[in-house]
């Protein structure tokens, strides 16, 4: 079955072809986030102006990388849920305009279970069950995928997503946007034991996150450094930060395994790319006997592809449209609207 799918959640308007859910035909995702780093992020309505502008030369590029043609396509798929909402109305509209006139069924995909099934496309052996960390720019979810469209959120941030704060800190210190990309980038070689942030936990519920308390702590020490008019030691400082993030999402990630024994973890979204929270989590799965699915760096940002891939399962499991699906700017991975 070949899947025409279709990404505008958030700043990149993305399409796709993907063959049952695992493999991928064509990729294609234009990205704005030249335009957004004038602002030092993204302008919700500038972003949906430009996926109104590009959407349709990405969805025929995506056809012709592809070798497809609306004809020869089974089903769309759409991101419906959750983003900014002017973006994901683009998306939804054009694939709403497109299944009525090709007469093709739209399956209504949700952001965060489809980073989730962009590891079904690096790793055809992945199957549920198994537990998830998904950490993007608006979410941080410890989740248990106990089936391709069956989820149960174990844990989960009270205030900032980790992606959020990282970059927020990461434009304190004078970073371009996107900032946790910069980070991971510039602040390699610094050295990440020079400050020691602290973990923050949740009191009665361990897998649960807070992120505000570090944001304001990292900010407010690059603001001592400045008022003492003392060089901001960025890459020690970055590296430091990025240390504290990532012992806390792992250390949650790995409390929250030792409740099954399948020992499979995924990792997903656009943090997933990060450099130390990857090799942190490598080496706990290995000392622990679990088997970890790390997507490549390609697939972990937003992308059509893995649309695509969970809009497959969705379909199986009976999940299409009605012709008013609309788009939602929140919504929890266990919920579907039709
Ligand atoms: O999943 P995503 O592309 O979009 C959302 O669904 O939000 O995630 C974007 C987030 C941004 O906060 C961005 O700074 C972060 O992912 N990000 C990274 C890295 N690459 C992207 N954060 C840390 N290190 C990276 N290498
Ligand atoms: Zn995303």
């Amino acid at each position: 079955m070949k899947i025409l799918s279709i990404e505008s959640s958030c700043d990149d308007t993305a399409a796709a072809v993907v063959q049952d859910g695992r493999t991928i035909l064509s990729n294609v995702v234009y990205s704005q986030i030249e335009e957004h780093k004038l602002y030092g992020g993204v302008v919700p309505e500038i972003a949906s102006r430009r996926h109104t502008e590009n959407i349709c030369a990405v969805v025929k590029k995506a056809l012709a990388d592809a070798n497809e043609s609306y004809d020869s396509i089974d089903a769309l798929a759409v991101t419906y849920a959750p983003g900014l909402i002017g973006a994901l109305l683009v998306g939804v509209n054009f694939a709403k305009g497109l299944s009525f006139s090709l007469g093709k069924p739209l399956i209504p995909v949700h952001h965060l279970r489809s980073h989730i099934a962009a590891n079904y496309l690096s790793d055809s052996d992945l199957e549920p069950p198994f537990t998830a960390l998904v950490v993007s720019g608006g979410h941080s979810h410890i989740v248990r995928v106990k089936g391709y469209t069956d989820f149960e959120i174990l844990g989960r941030t009270r205030d900032d997503a980790a992606g959020e704060c990282l970059d927020k800190a990461a434009r304190a210190m004078g970073l371009p946007y996107p900032g946790g990309v910069n980070l991971d980038k510039q602040c390699a070689n610094g050295n990440d034991e020079a400050f020691q942030f602290p973990r923050p936990s949740v009191d009665g519920h361990p897998l649960d996150f807070s992120f505000s308390g570090i944001k304001t702590y990292v900010i407010n020490t690059i603001n001592s450094c400045k008022m003492k008019d003392e060089v901001v030691p960025v890459e020690d400082i970055g590296a430091s930060f990025m240390r504290a993030v990532s012992d806390i999402l792992c250390d949650n990630l790995m409390l929250a395994c030792e409740n099954f024994n399948d020992g499979k973890v995924v990792i997903a979204g656009g943090v997933s790319a990060n450099s130390v929270l990857r090799n942190k989590i490598k080496k706990a799965c290995s000392e622990r006997g679990y088997k970890l699915f790390v997507p490549p760096l390609s697939l972990c940002g937003d992308n059509g592809a893995m649309v695509g891939a969970q809009g497959y399962y969705e379909y199986l499991s009976g999940n299409i449209a009605q012709p008013d699906l609309n788009a939602y700017a929140t919504m929890s991975i266990s919920q579907i609207i039709l």
